[in-house]
């Protein structure tokens, strides 16, 4: 029986966007990892020595400590990465706040987890990302229940982990492309919703942005295309051919440009910001994230990348984000990459102040007009 769902995709130009230009990327960010530091010691004029790995932090509060465990939101939580950090870090000792959009697969991640660790501190609260609306009323709902229990009214950690990965254009009731809006728009304004609690928190916190090594297939030519225009966060014409491939990249670029933006803004008034954040890549892992894939690819792609020995199970991909989210205050600003604590530079194009500047401005425009319509 023929897949033609599979053949149509093989045909498709985003599907060779992916095999190639995504393993490519994949590859030479592993390949950085294992030869850089030999190569910077024979090289030392050509290559620099790769950043020292960041230790894990584990949280120690002193008596008086006003936070004895601290808070922790993951959103995605119900799946892959999200599950694995909510898990992980609930093993840290943090009360964790499991975000995620299906009441039914909240309660079955709690399940999960009370399962392997019975004293594990885990809610559930239920919001969708892809809705300016939801995330304001789980603003709510997050103060409401600090409001009503004796834990001090703050955040320690946000973890912005849920995503998609869609091969067909749809809109979200804000009227953005859903890949985008979930991705990358829902996690800015989320963030900006909590920073208060983050920043009203008597110990330092941090906000880790869950993003991908398919950033760096973002060119210096697509900049020149206005990449930041507010067009681009918007389905101009539904019957367009999708570029789901470049618009799954383009998401993952805009949330390192927000990661770095954020870092310059809280540490260019206060040099010793409480909230600190940092952008995580788990490299590619085995999850649900490719669940719109005709089946047959999803497993040729899993068995190429396992060939390869590029594929981990959440369990090891969670390792960078966990490593983003018990880091010292020093590691704001960085981009987490391969475990064992370590960092590397993300794409170049990534750190354009400029760039980063004006997706901030369009971003909060955006956030502000959804707000008032609500
Ligand atoms: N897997 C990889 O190789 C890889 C590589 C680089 C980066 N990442 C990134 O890692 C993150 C986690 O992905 P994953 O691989 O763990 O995929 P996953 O198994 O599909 O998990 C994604 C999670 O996001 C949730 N989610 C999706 N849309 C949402 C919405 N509108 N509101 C709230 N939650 C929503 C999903 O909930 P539902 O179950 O309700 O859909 C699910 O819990 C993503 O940001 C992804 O881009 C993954």
């Amino acid at each position: 029986m023929v897949d033609w769902e599979a053949v149509r995709m093989i045909c498709s130009l985003d599907f060779w966007r992916m095999a190639v230009y995504w393993t490519l990327a994949l590859v030479y960010s592993h390949l950085y990892l294992l030869f850089a530091p030999r190569l910077s010691t024979l090289f030392p004029s050509l290559i620099r020595p790769p950043p020292s790995a960041f230790p894990r932090c584990r949280f120690a509060p002193g008596p008086e400590c006003p936070v004895q465990r601290p808070i922790c939101i993951v959103t995605g939580a119900t799946s892959g990465l999200g599950e694995a950090a909510s898990r992980a870090l609930a093993a840290e000792g943090f009360h964790v706040l499991l975000a995620g959009r299906c009441p039914q697969a909240l309660n079955k991640t709690i399940q999960k987890i009370k399962k392997h660790d019975r004293d594990a501190c885990v809610e559930a609260f239920q919001v969708d990302i892809s809705s300016i609306h939801s995330i304001m009323k789980f603003e709510t709902a997050i103060k409401q229940w600090l409001g009503g229990s004796n834990l001090h009214p703050s955040i320690q950690l946000l973890i912005n982990n849920a995503g998609i990965f869609a091969k067909s254009c749809r809109v979200t009731a804000d009227g953005f492309d859903q890949m985008i809006e979930t991705n990358y728009l829902g996690a800015f304004c989320l963030t900006n919703a909590l920073l208060p609690l983050l920043k009203s928190s008597p110990v330092p916190s941090r906000i880790v942005n869950v993003t991908s090594f398919t950033h760096r297939c973002v060119s210096h030519v697509d900049i020149n295309e206005g990449i930041v225009a507010r067009e681009k966060f918007c389905v101009l014409s539904t019957s367009e051919k999708y570029r789901f491939a470049q618009k799954y990249e383009y998401s993952k670029f805009c949330t390192l440009l927000f990661s770095y933006e954020l870092h310059r803004q809280l540490y260019a008034t206060d040099s010793d910001s409480i909230v600190s954040v940092v952008a995580a890549d788990p490299g590619a892992v085995a999850t649900n994230i490719m669940r719109e894939l005709p089946p047959s690819l999803k497993n040729l792609a899993f068995m190429v990348l396992g060939l390869l020995q590029l594929l981990q199970p959440p369990e090891s991909g969670v390792g960078s984000i966990i490593d983003a989210a018990l880091a010292p205050p020093e590691a704001s600003g960085k981009y987490f990459f391969g475990a064992k604590g370590r960092t590397m530079k993300s794409s170049s194009v990534s750190y354009d102040v400029k760039l980063a500047e004006k997706l901030w401005s369009t971003s909060f425009q955006l956030f502000q007009e959804c707000k008032a319509r609500i």
